[in-house]
């Protein structure tokens, strides 16, 4: 087993999980991701509603009967009551509509939670998610995939060290095509795809489900905070927005361009990210993510690699394995996660822990990903007025 310097000792966590049922996309990408620093155990969980899949699955899982809740409410206050014995997170993989309600019984119970994205519908919602965290000590990270990339992490710590200069511009596209099948359809929604329906999804459909990424991940690389938006925003006559186009101004008076599609024919999940500084740029694609193209004002531009002694930040050390094997979303999962477990390794030993020194998304990212996603629909819905963050607190 390869072993990683940033692990802290070897104490055991215990997690449970709520969705991610065999059928289910995400689940299946925590476990895997969970099990590639061999740290955690899956104890318990409520993967579905359908009695016969909860089943199947808390047995492929090896989850003992007395361990499998056919309701999640049930789980969170028994897994509560068992205090020490219990479990140390759970992890949230459910349709968006229930992330709020779950992460909320969890949290009442005294249980350190990862949630998906986007965290809930409602600003309040998530605010007071954040309250409760804060005021019970809890652990809360929210899955935002791409800030777990070990290039996108390089590519933050070469701006914090000024290799672009003070930056000027950003841009970022995140196209997918799996829904445009959807513009064939009569119905405005379809009963077979959850995240056309707002019942599940929120106000918000490719600018939650994607867009949210762009607007995390930005933050993440660049540390620029959005002062205000104006955008466009796509339903095709159907209930929800399947391509929004996002003009961004940052406090610094910078502006940057988001594009997230579901209907951008022939592109899978197509996130690029460039940002261009004074002194050179930097370009990530998800589809390459082992590869950063680094421009130095005037100069040809470079590829940088993954795993290559030449990369001198301390990000770079934080890769898996060696250079040409290729990395990605099981791996940015992992470090994510490897983060997120060295914080709860820290509480369990000492009692207390400053979740905030540990490099994982919290809930407040959480929360920003829902003003964004507030923000962008209310201007797509009054002619792409320009509207200010804070009018979205
Ligand atoms: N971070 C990422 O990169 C990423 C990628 C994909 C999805 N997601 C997020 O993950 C979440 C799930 O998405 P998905 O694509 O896996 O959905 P999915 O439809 O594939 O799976 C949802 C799972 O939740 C289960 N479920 C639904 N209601 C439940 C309930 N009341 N109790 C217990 N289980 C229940 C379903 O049975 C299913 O197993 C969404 O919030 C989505 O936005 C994040």
């Amino acid at each position: 087993m390869k072993k990683c310097s940033t692990f802290t000792k070897m104490t055991k966590i215990r997690y449970g999980m709520v969705g991610g049922g065999l059928d289910s996309f995400i689940g299946g990408v925590h476990r895997a991701a969970l099990s590639l620093d061999v740290r955690t155990a899956l104890t318990c969980g409520c993967f579905s509603r359908d009695e016969v899949k909860n089943n199947e699955c808390g047995e492929a899982l090896g989850i003992s009967e007395d361990n499998l809740y056919s309701d999640w409410r049930e789980m969170a206050r028994a897994e509560g009551a068992k205090g020490v014995d219990g479990i140390d997170f759970v992890c949230i993989c459910t349709p968006n509509h229930i992330h709020y309600d779950v992460c909320k019984e969890f949290l009442l119970n005294g249980i350190n939670v990862v949630c998906e994205k986007p965290l809930c519908f409602e600003i309040e919602q998530a605010k007071e998610l954040c309250a409760i965290a804060k005021e019970k000590n809890l652990l809360f990270g929210v899955t935002y995939t791409y800030s777990g990339y070990n290039m996108v992490k390089v590519m933050k710590q070469m701006i914090q060290r000024g290799d672009i200069g003070r930056i000027i511009s950003v841009n970022v596209e995140y196209p997918q095509d799996w829904l445009i099948n959807e513009l064939q359809r009569d119905d405005t929604v379809n009963p077979s795809v959850w995240r056309t329906n707002p019942k599940y999804t929120g106000i918000g459909n490719a600018v939650g489900d994607i867009g949210t990424h762009i607007e995390n991940l930005v933050h993440y690389v660049t540390g620029l905070e959005i002062n205000r938006l104006c955008a466009t925003v796509d339903r095709y006559g159907k209930q929800l927005d399947y391509n929004d186009n996002i003009l961004v101004e940052y406090t610094n008076g910078v502006h940057g361009n988001y594009w997230c599609s579901q209907v951008a024919a022939g592109r899978m999940n197509g996130l690029k990210i460039r940002i261009y500084g004074e002194n050179g740029s930097l370009e990530w694609e998800q589809h390459f993510p082992d590869y950063v193209k680094f421009t130095r004002r005037g100069e040809a531009p470079q590829t940088l690699s993954r795993g290559c002694a030449y990369l001198d930040v301390e990000a770079a050390g934080g890769s898996r394995i060696p250079a040409g094997h290729p990395e990605g979303f099981y791996c940015a999962f992992a470090n994510i996660y490897r983060n997120v477990v060295n914080a709860l390794v820290e509480k369990k030993e000492t009692g207390k822990a400053d979740f905030d020194k540990y490099d994982f998304p919290k809930a407040e990212d959480g929360l920003g990903g829902v003003r964004f996603v507030h923000a962008v629909i209310y201007s797509g819905d009054h002619d792409s007025c320009w509207v200010k963050m804070s009018d979205f607190e």
